[in-house]
């Protein structure tokens, strides 16, 4: 176990999280928008002396190895392993054996099967209609081999042979998703297993950080048994199609370095847009746009331009995609190729790629082109479509979440019906209520998960929230009428945690590091986690400011706490009067009196 601080103390805690948010600089902390829930303005702090990061809006907490489990999906162990490598850290005996983890060896499998399928493209006699009907389609030999394009023929059982000879198990090679095992199969023989890419133009699938996890396999020639036009790694333990997004590995530099993220439908548009010289282009590949995608595509950029195939299946697709990464926070154009100038990306370049650049630049806005759909090929002197446009876009209006945007549509969409806008504002309001809020459940979930580690005080009520607001302004500024406050507050809060070790750091010169000694760990927590909201909450206000809010802060603590004790009291009171206890009647009466 000694391995975690070693990796610690190699990874520096804002670097590594930088890589997957936009960081910024908080006094002496760093701050960013939490990937946990959904928000646009920072709320999570991060704290490089401590190693450790913490959010205020939805209490995520932890440190390089809960972020990256998290962030990447990974289990304890492999995150370990993944930070070890980085942080060119031995992993001690027991959890070093990269052989004794199947998902390792299965991306060793895919690895090797990348090579032998890409080789068989090159050099083999039997792959030279695979060549020609690649260059056909304009892909350069710098591409092939940056893409590790490959092609295995329409045998049944080479790559699994190849690989079995190679020493893989069989039982690897059905788990990585290459051999497919019949039903009366023998595995100590190898009868009865045979390949699932056969007679296919292969293209290996990357996570981010490079690992081969997958494939997706083009055919060759269509005919009525090949089996779809793309035949993809089914789920495997180290492919899930709803979280590998292609081209990610590939286009990440490029997205963060324009902070635009071009969403396609396939992976040859994607190839095509990379060799074109257009490379923050990536594709959700085989499915519609998934939340987790969108979460991974986020730590780059949140501006995307989507891109899809004109037919309604595309459509469909398209706007599926887009609910889920305007759910996400993101801002979503959409990507329109002219009439005539191709289906899909590929096409456009291949007719003129400067087609496809203009084609990107002028992306609409969503709601531009929700108006610009329901609007077409309907007749605006017939009611009935009147009313039908409206149907389709007024929900789309309904979710803008800002009111004056909200407006701004309304009245777009009601100029161009030529009708009033307070109609389509009473039709808006009944089409709300028919489609509840969607709620954001994986988030959540996650959440929760990350949250196990530490408990930090929650508040029971509001007078301790107040408190912690208090505590945290008085450990981040140095409060002049500090001890005062103290005084004032002390009926209320001596008892608290961090009354007494608080008081007796500000009479002793507020050092920090002195108080962070001194008390127990739980506590550690709560004081770092309150440095840290300091600087999210209070960091730009003068000495002056502070004082008046401190002091305010105290005041609202003992106004508060004063009017919650006098209702509990009277309800005391009411019982004690009820059952004719008059001894109870005044002692609580006298306690009335005294709060004053
Ligand atoms: P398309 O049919 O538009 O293919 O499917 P494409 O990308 O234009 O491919 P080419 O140009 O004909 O070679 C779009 C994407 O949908 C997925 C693939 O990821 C494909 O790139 N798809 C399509 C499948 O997964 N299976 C299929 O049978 C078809
Ligand atoms: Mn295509």
């Amino acid at each position: 176990m000694s391995d975690i601080p070693d990796i610690k103390e190699k990874i520096d805690i804002v670097d590594l999280m930088s890589e997957y948010l936009q960081v910024k600089p908080a006094g002496t902390y760093h701050k960013a928008c939490c990937p946990f829930h959904n928000e646009k303005t920072p709320s999570l702090m991060i704290s490089r002396e401590r190693q450790r990061f913490h959010c205020f809006g939805c209490n995520a907490d932890g440190d390089i190895f809960t972020f990256i489990e998290h962030m990447e999906g990974m289990e304890f162990v492999e995150a370990l392993k993944y930070l070890a490598d980085r942080a060119g850290v031995q992993l001690s005996q027991r959890k070093s054996d990269p052989n004794k983890n199947q998902k390792n060896r299965i991306k060793d499998i895919n690895a090797a099967a990348a090579r032998f399928f890409h080789q068989f493209l090159l050099q083999m006699p039997g792959a030279k209609p695979a060549r020609e009907y690649i260059a056909n389609r304009g892909l350069k030999e710098e591409t092939i081999e940056s893409w590790q394009i490959g092609f295995i023929s329409d045998q049944w059982d080479l790559l699994t042979k190849y690989l079995l000879k190679k020493g893989h198990a069989i039982d690897d090679l059905v788990a990585a998703g290459l051999t497919i095992k019949r039903d009366n199969a023998n595995s100590s023989t190898g009868k009865g297993f045979y390949d699932r890419f056969r007679g296919r133009i292969m293209f290996p699938i990357w996570d981010i950080h490079g690992y081969v996890v997958g494939f997706t396999g083009r055919v060759l020639v269509e005919t009525e048994k090949s089996g779809g036009k793309y035949v993809n790694t089914p789920q495997t333990i180290v492919y899930d199609k709803s979280r590998v997004v292609f081209g990610l590995n590939k286009a990440k530099q490029s997205i963060k370095k324009q902070d635009q993220i071009v969403m396609t439908e396939g992976q040859m548009d994607v190839i095509a847009c990379h060799q074109a010289g257009m490379e923050h282009v990536v594709a959700s590949s085989g499915t519609a746009l998934t939340e987790h995608q969108v979460a991974l595509l986020k730590r780059y950029s949140s501006h995307m331009r989507i891109a899809f195939d004109a037919d309604d299946a595309g459509q469909k697709a398209a706007k599926r995609g887009i609910d889920i990464a305007l759910e996400a926070g993101m801002s979503v154009k959409v990507i329109c190729i002219p009439e005539g100038q191709g289906k899909d990306p590929d096409e456009c370049i291949e007719q003129n790629k400067d087609n496809w650049f203009t084609a990107v630049e002028n992306a609409q806005d969503v709601m531009d082109w929700y108006i610009d759909k329901a609007f077409a090929g309907r007749s605006l002197t017939d009611p009935k479509e009147k009313q039908a446009i409206a149907e389709e876009i007024l929900p789309e209006i309904a979710r803008v979440p800002f009111a004056i945007e909200k407006d701004h549509w309304l009245q777009i969409v009601a100029d161009k019906l030529g009708v009033e806008s307070r109609v389509l504002r009473e039709d808006m309001a009944r089409i709300k209520k028919q489609t509840p809020e969607k709620k954001q459940q994986i988030v959540k979930k996650e959440v929760k998960s990350v949250n196990t580690e530490q408990k930090t005080a929650v508040p029971t009520s509001r007078v301790l929230q107040i408190a912690e607001q208090f505590f945290c302004l008085i450990l981040a500024k140095n409060i002049e009428g500090a001890p005062q406050l103290f005084d004032e507050i002390a009926p209320v809060l001596s008892n608290h945690p961090l009354y007494e070790p608080l008081k007796n750091t500000y009479n002793a010169g507020r050092d920090i590091e002195a108080l962070r000694a001194s008390v127990s760990l739980d506590t550690q927590v709560m004081i770092d986690n309150l440095l840290m909201q300091a600087e999210l909450t209070f960091l730009s206000l003068s000495d002056k400011e502070a004082q008046k809010e401190a002091s305010n802060l105290a005041t609202q603590v003992v106004h508060i706490w004063k009017k919650e004790q006098r209702t509990t009291l009277q309800q005391q009171i009411e019982v004690a009067e009820k059952v004719g206890n008059i001894e109870q009647v005044n002692t609580l009466l006298k306690q009335y009196q005294q709060l004053g």
